[in-house]
């Protein structure tokens, strides 16, 4: 495994994706950097780190054959990867919420970025974007919620070992993934999935209701069922958490 650490980037997802483009990366290639200066999030909004304080870093992954319809297995696989490696540190409420940020005592202390390469009907790579809130203290300019390692457990945190052990986590998940044991990816996802069976405040289409988590359906989409017992199916985006 190769990894390439870098002072500063535009954006270590953006700079490994090219770099696949130019040259043949090698499965598993990392690139990580203490200052991204364009680190982006999902649906086009930013991710903001301080510098030299937290983990931001990119994994290329290749794949022999796995099915576009299976995506969200993959999304299962790398979350559960990062919840595995910090278990360690016993945050508050550790869990993932949909589709794959990481919480922790109900605020976001990681995001990921998944972008998938496609040829037919499979994804033949991605590249995993990951940032994760380890060292830094003051998320006040935050536009929600956030939280480090270090907020939760007052020591501050060597980053470079635990860089080792999320890729070393999220490669045992993702050979499930790769052994086809998707049944046990969605079970182990929805054993840690935020706000699971309680009655919560959501808002889609411009409309508030009630609604309990029950689950995320085998193509990706979050199942609330309402107060009437309807089951209803969300894409990302098309459902906000109040
Ligand atoms: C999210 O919106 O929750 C996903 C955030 C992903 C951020 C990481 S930081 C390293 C990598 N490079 C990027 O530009 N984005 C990802």
């Amino acid at each position: 495994m190769k990894i390439f650490k870098l002072d500063a980037i535009n954006s270590t997802s953006t700079y490994l994706k090219q770099l696949s483009k130019e040259t043949d990366v090698d499965n598993w290639t990392v690139v990580s950097a203490e200052y991204q200066t364009l680190g982006r999030g999902q649906v086009e909004t930013k991710w903001i780190s301080e510098k030299g304080k937290n983990l931001l870093f990119s994994i290329l992954i290749k794949y022999e054959s796995l099915k576009i319809q299976n995506h969200f297995y993959l999304n299962c696989a790398i979350s559960l990867g990062i919840y595995f490696a910090l278990l360690k540190f016993q945050l508050p409420k550790l869990m993932i919420k949909w589709p794959n940020d990481i919480m922790a005592d109900n605020k976001k202390l990681g995001g990921i970025l998944i972008e998938n390469s496609l040829r037919n009907d499979r994804i033949y790579q991605s590249i995993v974007g990951i940032g994760l809130n380890v060292n830094q203290k003051d998320f006040s300019e935050y536009p929600f919620k956030a939280v480090s390692i270090k907020n939760l457990t007052g020591t501050k945190i060597e980053r470079d070992t635990l860089l080792h052990e999320l890729i070393n986590s999220i490669r045992v998940q993702i050979n499930f993934l790769k052994n086809g044991e998707f049944d046990l990816l969605h079970k182990k996802y929805k054993e840690v999935l935020f706000r699971i069976n309680k009655p919560h405040m959501f808002e889609s289409n411009g409309k508030i209701f009630i609604g309990k988590i029950i689950g995320v359906s085998e193509s990706g989409k979050l199942q609330i069922e309402d107060e009437l017992e309807n089951r209803l199916e969300f894409n990302f985006k098309e459902v906000k958490y109040l």
